[in-house]
């Protein structure tokens, strides 16, 4: 996999530049950052950017497994190890010698594991389960994580000395919040890839969300849109999309706090629907409520209510297209 990496912000550039500068050493990196932000598409061009880079790439998600079977698939066992070992296996620490190993939730480390991967970082030895054989492997160890583990340190749940030695190259990816400007970027990479159409006009929308799943839920959000779009994308409907999205989040997080917020947010996204839909419709309510798929009356008590708002009215961008509808 040769996966594009897109973003053009300042913010981004800053974070590319590090991989540059990490990817020919040999010693462990350690990638922060929250959920679908790019952690292992990151990691992956550490690798390739290294002289390792026709060596294998082995990912492994720490939180998958229980910590038995997680060392076992890790270290190998040896033939009768345990019951069901029949034939023994020789594990994914020598599958990734001269390659990179990637521990993908890395803060999720059964504390044992952890014990044994800071040995292998330290001496590179691996031992296989039922062993006494020591075997020596060079493989680089690049870790991932969006839990804080200097938090985890504190609750007892990391170990100091493991954290010391992952985070020499420790490098974070920012939210999409923070490197607004690249969304559009984004969305065109993972838009061409799908082979659909759109206009840039048609991505503006999407600088408007916040994005709290990062560029995953994004490319969830355009591949969705893509399928109900019938490969034509629309701006309205990556803001319906975008609309429901929330919607779910405030189910989830029933967070009394955020409510009146996002409350407030949809509302905004919700009228710029609607606005789009008058507009193709000339004004029409009938058929603008038809093609919402709401009643005529629920259309009608919305524009109501906003004409009479007087915070809205003062949003509202009255010369685009208020007035001609008849809403000023
Ligand atoms: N800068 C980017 N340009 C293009 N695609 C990206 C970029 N960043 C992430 N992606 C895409 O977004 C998706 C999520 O990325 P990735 O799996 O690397 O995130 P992650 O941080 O490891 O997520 P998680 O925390 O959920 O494991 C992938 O499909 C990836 O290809
Ligand atoms: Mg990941």
């Amino acid at each position: 996999m040769n996966e594009l990496i897109s973003g053009h912000s300042e913010t981004f550039q800053r974070v590319l530049a590090k991989v540059e500068l990490y990817a020919p050493h040999p010693w462990p990196a350690l990638i922060l950052g929250e959920t679908g932000v790019g952690k292992e598409l990151i990691a992956r061009k550490l690798h390739e950017l290294s002289s390792r880079r026709s060596m294998p790439f082995i990912p492994i998600n720490c939180s998958a497994m229980p910590p038995g079977l997680f060392e076992s698939e890790l270290f190998g066992y040896e033939k009768g190890a345990f019951s069901g070992a029949i034939n023994g296996s020789r594990g994914l620490l020598r599958m990734a010698h001269g390659g990179t190993l990637f521990l993908d939730e890395m803060g999720e480390l059964d504390v044992n594991l952890q014990a044994k991967i800071l040995r292998l970082i330290d001496s590179g030895e691996v031992r296989s389960v039922g062993s006494q054989k020591i075997e020596h492997v060079n493989i680089r160890i690049i870790a991932a994580t969006n839990v804080d583990l200097h938090t985890a340190v504190a609750a007892g749940q990391f170990r100091q000395d493991l954290l010391e030695r992952l985070c020499v190259l420790s490098l974070k990816v920012p939210p999409l919040r923070e490197r607004i400007e690249d969304i559009p970027l984004i969305a065109r990479a993972i838009l061409e890839r799908l082979g659909a159409q759109f206009s840039s006009d048609d991505l503006n929308c999407l600088t408007q969300f916040d994005w709290p799943g990062n560029v995953r839920q994004l490319r969830n959000i355009l591949i969705r849109a893509t399928v109900l779009g019938k490969m034509r994308i629309q701006d309205t409907l990556l803001k319906q999309l975008m609309v429901e999205e929330e919607k779910e989040r405030l189910v989830i997080t029933q967070s009394p706090e955020r409510a009146p917020l996002l409350d407030g947010h949809l509302e905004d996204i919700e009228r710029d629907i609607i606005v789009d839909r008058l507009k193709k419709h000339h004004g029409n309510r009938k058929e603008t409520a038809k093609d919402l798929g709401i009643a005529k009356s629920t259309l009608h008590d919305k524009l109501r209510k906003w004409k009479e708002d007087p915070s809205v009215k003062k949003s509202w961008p009255v010369a685009r297209w208020a007035s001609p509808l008849g809403l000023t």
